[in-house]
């Protein structure tokens, strides 16, 4: 077997699907992408005209579509048709955390890898490769070969001369830098026990990538690997985190003691800034799975030893909430507050695991009015992350806490108390002051969680300043 790649089916549009095809698509031109959803509304807006409509925000992801969609790139719900007709098949459906049954709250749900795997296993023709991209629990790819070879296997059985490879090829890029991930990745890991299919996603990937940058390696270390990347990655951030509440008491500085630290080679600069825990769809639910296989095989110490990962992340979001009541003289009962940025990190509209979500529920339990802002965030995502539905005007008279979407930061801020800095986004570093601190209300006070480092200008207005890890406290 030696294959010339030329369609690839995607299922799964969603924040890895789309962002990793595109990119394919736009550097294999010879070859076909179509990206598959079950959702119409997603790829109805992958179609739209107005390519500010698209349900995904990634700096540099438009004009990629302007370039391909139409051309060599395509979304569509067709998933039978594409799926017929391609030579490899890349799975990049949800995998979140399973809600009920065994392994409740700590294994993944692999419904929708599942539902995938049958669908290839009906359609598929003659001989496909079939790429796992989402992350998923070690061995996932046994399972998905089982279902894939069921349908070969039944007697009397047209199975369009069906013969299946499995590659694990985990997908590393971060959302908000998710192009230049993929066009400049750190590696590509391809997991597989055959080697023409290896060399065949190896091929993809040799139009824009160095083949040193390709390590390949048998199915279940690629798949371990994607989890042991993310656990290392957020246990950097619950270690700094962990550090900043110690700074905080003791009159350091974190950004100073991260400076410090990362310039040793072993410990590396990148990754220690600390901020109000980590979100994103990957971290939470990527070490709950360690924790979960860790029980599985009794390995109980590794077990806990991971879990601390989550509870600092916990507690540093609670830690934030608290010291805001406490600062604002112990009560935000009536009181209004900006919330500046609600996605999990800037240059994303994506808001899953957000702190945003903990933190502004908290304040909320505790009466306070929130102005929330973000550049990307639409309304209507918030009220579903809150459960709470939009107040049109706030009542003055009630005690309950409420929220309001803002459309701009001076918006957010008329008659507030305090400006709360949640995600780091770049249009926070140029804000007009004395416009805003004409509409607070004293004493009025900043929360930069995300040591966005306001204090020289505003300190100039009056603000009472509490910084992240900053042991010095401006007023
Ligand atoms: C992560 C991994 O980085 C990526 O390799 C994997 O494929 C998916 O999971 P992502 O969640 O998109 O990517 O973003 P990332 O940049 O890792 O940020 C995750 C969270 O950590 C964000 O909430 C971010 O604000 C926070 N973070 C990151 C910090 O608090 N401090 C840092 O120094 C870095
Ligand atoms: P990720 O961040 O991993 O890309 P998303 O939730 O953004 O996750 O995207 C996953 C996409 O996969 C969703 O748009 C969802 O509708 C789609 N999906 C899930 N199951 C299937 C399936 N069986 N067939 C086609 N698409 C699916």
């Amino acid at each position: 077997m030696n294959y010339q790649i030329k369609n690839i089916c995607c299922i799964g549009a969603g924040y890895v699907g789309g962002p990793s095809m595109a990119v394919i698509a736009d550097n294999c031109t010879n070859t076909i992408v179509n990206v598959v959803d079950l959702n119409q509304e997603r790829i109805d807006l992958w179609n739209s005209k107005d390519l500010s409509n698209l349900p995904i925000y990634e700096p540099g992801l438009k004009e990629i579509i302007k370039r391909r969609r139409g051309k060599n790139l395509f979304f569509s719900t067709e998933i039978k048709k594409h799926i017929s007709e391609a030579d490899m098949i890349f799975i990049s459906v949800n995998t979140p955390t399973k809600l009920k049954g065994i392994g409740a709250g700590e294994a993944i749900d692999l419904k929708w890898v599942e539902a995938s795997s049958r669908k290839i296993s009906q359609y598929a023709k003659g001989k496909t490769i079939v790429v796992e991209k989402s992350t998923l629990p070690v061995r996932t790819a046994e399972t998905i070969k089982n279902i894939l070879n069921s349908n070969t296997k039944k007697p009397n059985v047209d199975s369009n001369n069906q013969e299946f490879y499995i590659l694990s090829n985990p997908e590393f890029l971060a959302e908000g830098t998710a192009i230049n991930d993929l066009e400049n990745p750190d590696r590509i890991l391809i997991g597989g026990d055959n080697n023409n299919a290896i060399q065949a996603l190896e091929s993809i990937y040799s139009n824009w990538i160095n083949k040193d940058k390709i390590i390949k390696t048998d199915l279940w270390s690629a798949e371990l690997s994607k989890l042991i990347a993310n656990a290392f990655l957020a246990q950097r951030i619950s270690s700094i985190n962990s550090i900043s509440a110690l700074c905080e008491v003791t009159g350091a500085n974190i950004k100073e003691v991260a400076n410090a630290i990362g310039k040793d080679k072993r410990i590396g600069e990148l990754f220690l800034n600390s901020g109000p825990g980590f979100g994103g769809s990957c971290f939470k639910k990527d070490i709950l799975n360690l924790v979960y296989i860790c029980k599985y095989y009794g390995l109980h110490e590794t077990a806990n030893y991971w879990q601390q990962v989550l509870e600092i992340n916990k507690w540093q979001q609670e830690r934030i909430s608290n010291l805001i009541i406490n600062k604002l003289f112990g009560t935000v009962v009536g009181k209004r507050l900006s919330i500046l940025g609600f996605s999990f990190k800037k240059n994303t509209n994506d808001t899953r695991e957000s702190p945003a979500i903990k933190i502004c529920k908290d304040l909320i339990e505790e009466g306070a009015k929130l102005n929330i802002y973000d550049p990307k965030v639409k309304s209507k995502v918030i009220e579903k992350d809150l459960n709470l539905k939009e107040s049109i005007d706030f009542d003055n008279n009630s005690e309950l806490g409420e929220w309001r979407f803002a459309s701009n930061i001076e918006e957010s801020a008329v008659d507030a108390d305090a400006l709360i800095f949640l995600t780091e986004w770049e249009e926070f570093r140029s804000i007009n002051w004395q416009n805003i601190s004409n509409k607070m209300r004293d004493p009025k006070w900043i929360f930069d969680t995300r040591s966005i480092d306001l204090s020289k200008e505003a300190q100039k207005f009056g603000f009472n300043i509490w910084m992240i890890g900053e042991g010095k406290n401006y007023s």
